[in-house]
């Protein structure tokens, strides 16, 4: 296990080569992808059909042979599982209901049925721990509270998370047992997904960028300290990933203050800053933006090298910045690939 190059890296090893998988590595820019989700019907259905999430999961590893698979599954899975019903409207996106009053949070479900639900996702887990190539690490994951709020109290995603702000400032009581719940649901969770073989986790806050001054303190840095406590506490040798998405300067510390083993950065900061910033604290992941596999060319090849270079003094995860998109190709993934072990 200890040589597993993504776990080197996390337990603060500088490697000659970074570890390198891709957010969203398995998605609709992979024909084999596509045809597998219509195979199950529908993304949702995919996400709870246990042989189908681990067969689009080993996709992406079969085909360019990444460092680590991340189960698919997806971060709303644990509002859906709480009774916030979810689906999804081609090209459109989530659709949940929603969450505004006290009445409404009283309805969500609690304990065993919330994990009866996501059952199906921890089979996907076991099934990929026996299926994975020995050297490919498996990474469960889980989105933060806040992150994972804004989609339940808006019931869709939002440009600016404003109903979120909202609730929040109108209705402290409320907002803040939301964050409680799914804080606790969370460290179920992904304490579920380890028993099962997720080697690692990873906490996506993509929008803890729209948190500000306190109130990031609040609630993206207290809840991910608190999730990692709880599972450092019963599992001290898993690494944890988190990521704060468009902190600025709030990534500066975050891994000290949270507990997290690596902190993933986006492509809106520049590496040489968040070598020196971030990296100084321990492993980084990231931040290739991820229009690089749509434009490809010299300019992949380039900032792949640089951002290569200004974290090869440190640990370092290769990473895109965010998932990559539905439009890329999938030979840019192969170019950048190339150019990370390759130089
Ligand atoms: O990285 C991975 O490959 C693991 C699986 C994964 C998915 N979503 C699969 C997915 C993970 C870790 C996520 C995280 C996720 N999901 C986030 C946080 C990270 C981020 O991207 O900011 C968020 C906000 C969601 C919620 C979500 N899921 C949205 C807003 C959408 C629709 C947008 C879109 O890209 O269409 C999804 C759908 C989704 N989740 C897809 C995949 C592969 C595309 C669905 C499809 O096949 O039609």
């Amino acid at each position: 296990m200890a040589d597993k190059l993504l776990l080197r890296a996390l337990a603060g090893e500088t490697l000659d080569v970074p570890p390198i998988w891709m957010m969203r590595q398995a998605g609709r820019y992979l024909p084999e992808y596509r045809a597998t989700r219509e195979q199950a019907g529908d993304f949702l259905s995919l996400c709870y059909n246990s042989e189908l999430a681990a067969e689009v999961t080993l996709q992406p590893i079969r085909r360019y042979g990444f460092d680590a698979a991340i189960l698919f599954a997806d971060i709303l899975l644990i509002p859906d599982a709480l009774g916030n019903d979810l689906w999804f409207v081609t090209g459109e996106g989530p659709r949940l209901s929603t969450i505004e009053t006290a009445d409404d949070f009283a309805k969500l479900k609690d304990g065993d049925d919330v994990h009866d639900h996501l059952a199906p996702v921890y089979e996907t887990v076991r099934i990929l721990s026996r299926e994975l190539p020995k050297e490919t690490t498996l990474i469960g994951f889980a989105g933060a509270p806040w992150t994972v709020a804004t989609y339940m109290i808006a019931g869709k995603g939002t440009p600016d998370q404003g109903p979120a702000h909202a609730l929040k400032s109108e209705n402290r009581e409320l907002f803040d047992a939301i964050i409680d719940r799914l804080s606790e649901a969370t460290i179920a969770y992904l304490s579920a997904q380890i028993d099962a073989g997720a080697e690692v986790v990873k906490l996506f806050d993509s929008w803890a960028g729209s948190l500000k001054g306190q109130d990031f303190d609040d609630y993206a840095l207290a809840p991910a300290k608190r999730i990692i406590s709880a599972l450092k506490a019963k599992y001290p040798h898993i690494p944890v990933i988190a990521f704060p998405r468009e902190g600025g300067d709030r990534y500066i510390g975050f891994g000290r203050a949270t507990g997290a083993d690596c902190v993933a950065l986006d492509n809106s900061v520049d590496a040489a800053w968040a070598a020196e910033h971030v990296q100084v604290d321990g492993c980084v992941q990231g931040n290739l933006a991820s229009s690089h596999m749509v434009t490809g060319g010299d300019a992949l090849m380039s900032e792949t090298r640089r951002i290569v270079k200004a974290f090869s003094g440190g640990p370092h995860i290769f990473n895109l910045g965010h998932g990559i998109t539905p439009d890329a190709d999938p030979a840019n993934v192969q170019l950048m690939i190339d150019t990370v072990r390759n130089g």
